[in-house]
C-alpha cells in the first residue's frame, strides 16, 4: 500500500521487459522493428488514457525532466509569473523557483490542511501570469484538485496550465482537452503500475514550436535517419523532446502496465480505490488517529495521511513493515496509498496492526 512510492509490478509488466529482456540478450538488434513499433503502440495507449494525440507524447525518464523540459523550452520575458501552490513536491518547485534567473516570480498560493482552493488560485493569477503548474494529486496530503474547473480560470486568464500528474494518473480520469491542459508529465512508476525511469511527457500541439527544446542529441530532428545530414529541422510533433535512444525496456512496461489499466477501465479504478480509502479513512478516525487532507470524496484520491495517535511516523512505518505492510513517512505522517488490486481485508489488516 505504498502506490505513492513506488508500485510493485504486475506479471503483465514483468513478462513484457522480461521478454524484450530475453530477445535483445538473444537476438540483440534483429528485431529492432518490433521496439519501434512498441513504441508507437505505448505512446497510442498514453494517449488513450490523457485524450491526446500521440504525435503530443515523448518519451522521458522521469516527471522532472519533464517539468525541467517545459520549464527550460518557454521564452521567458523578465517580468513573468508562475503560479503554483505551496507544499507542492521538490520536483515541481525548483524547476519553476530557479526561473528567477530569468527575471520570472513564482507564486506560491497557500493551501489549508493540505487542500488547494481554486479561488485563492485564482486571485493569484495576474496580466503577467504565463503558467499556472500543480499537482493532480498532492503527495502528502491526497488533495486532488478538479483540473477541469482550474483549465477553465488559466484559459480565462490566458494562462498555460502545466499538471505534474504522477500521483493521480492511473487511478483517476484525466483528460487533457477538457482540462485545457498546456502540458504534463509523469513517470510510470507509482499509479500507473509501470517500471521506474519510463515516464511520459504531454505537450499540447499548437504549443510545439513555442516550447524549445533543450536537450538535444541526434533524434531531435526531422531528418534523425540520415546520418550524413546536418539539418537542424525539428521533427514535427513531440518526439523532438526525445534526443537520443529511448529506454526501450522501461517503454515495453510502460505500455503493458497502460494497456492493463485501461482494459480494466480507469472509472472503474478510481471507484475502487476511492471505496478503499475510505474505509481506511474512517478505520483510522474510529482508532484515534487525526486524518490529515480532504475527506470529501471529489477531493480524494489514493493517498491518506495521518499522524499517529501515540507514536512517530517513523516508528509506526516500521512496525508495519515489520508486518509485512508497506507504507511511508512523509513530513511527520504516515502515507498509505493503495491501489485498486488492494483488499478490504488488507485495509483491515492495516488499522489492526497500527499500534
Ligand atoms: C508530485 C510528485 N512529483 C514528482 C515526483 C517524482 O518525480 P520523478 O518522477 O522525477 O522522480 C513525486 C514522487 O516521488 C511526486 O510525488
Amino acid at each position: 500500500m505504498n502506490h505513492a512510492a513506488v508500485s510493485p509490478l504486475s506479471c503483465r509488466v514483468r513478462n513484457a521487459m522480461v521478454g524484450l529482456l530475453e530477445d535483445v540478450h538473444r537476438f540483440g538488434s534483429e528485431h529492432w522493428d518490433r521496439w519501434v513499433d512498441a513504441y508507437a503502440a505505448t505512446r497510442r495507449a498514453v494517449s488513450n488514457l490523457l485524450g491526446s494525440d500521440p504525435s503530443e507524447i515523448a518519451f522521458i525518464k522521469n516527471t522532472s525532466e519533464g517539468i525541467s523540459l517545459f520549464t527550460n523550452g518557454l521564452d521567458w520575458r523578465e517580468g513573468d509569473e508562475v503560479v503554483s501552490v505551496e507544499g507542492e513536491f521538490p520536483a515541481n518547485y525548483y524547476p519553476w523557483h530557479a526561473l528567477d534567473k530569468k527575471g520570472v516570480t513564482l507564486r506560491l498560493v497557500k493551501g489549508e490542511s493540505g487542500r488547494v482552493s481554486l479561488d485563492e488560485i485564482a486571485r493569484a493569477l495576474g496580466p503577467r501570469t504565463r503558467v499556472v503548474t500543480v499537482s493532480f494529486v498532492q503527495f502528502l496530503s491526497g488533495f486532488r484538485l478538479d483540473l477541469e474547473a482550474l483549465g477553465e480560470i488559466c484559459a480565462a486568464h490566458k494562462a498555460l496550465l502545466f499538471v505534474d500528474a504522477i500521483q493521480g494518473l492511473g487511478a483517476f480520469p484525466l483528460d487533457v482537452r477538457r482540462a485545457q491542459i498546456a502540458g504534463l508529465a509523469a513517470d510510470g512508476h507509482k499509479w500507473l503500475t509501470g517500471p521506474e525511469g519510463s515516464g511520459l511527457l504531454f505537450i499540447r500541439k499548437d504549443l510545439l514550436d513555442s516550447i524549445q527544446p533543450t536537450s538535444l542529441g541526434w533524434m531531435n530532428f526531422r531528418r534523425w535517419m540520415d546520418f550524413s545530414s546536418h539539418d537542424p529541422t525539428w521533427r514535427d510533433d513531440a518526439r523532438r523532446y526525445e534526443s537520443g535512444t529511448l529506454n526501450t525496456v522501461g517503454i515495453y512496461g510502460l505500455g503493458a502496465a497502460v494497456d492493463l489499466l485501461l482494459e480494466i477501465g480507469i472509472e472503474n479504478i478510481s471507484e475502487r480505490v476511492l471505496d478503499l480509502t475510505d474505509r481506511l479513512r474512517a478505520g483510522l478516525k474510529e482508532r484515534g488517529h487525526e486524518v490529515f487532507g480532504p475527506t470529501a470524496r471529489a477531493e480524494s484520491s489514493g493517498i491518506v495521511s495521518f499522524i499517529p495517535r501515540s507514536q512517530t511516523a517513523d516508528q509506526v512505518v516500521e512496525e508495519l513493515h515489520g508486518d509485512r505492510i508497506m507504507v511511508s513517512a512523509r513530513c511527520g505522517k504516515v502515507r498509505v496509498s493503495p491501489h485498486f488490486y488492494n483488499s478490504e481485508a488488507e485495509i483491515d489488516c492495516l488499522l489492526e496492526q497500527l499500534p
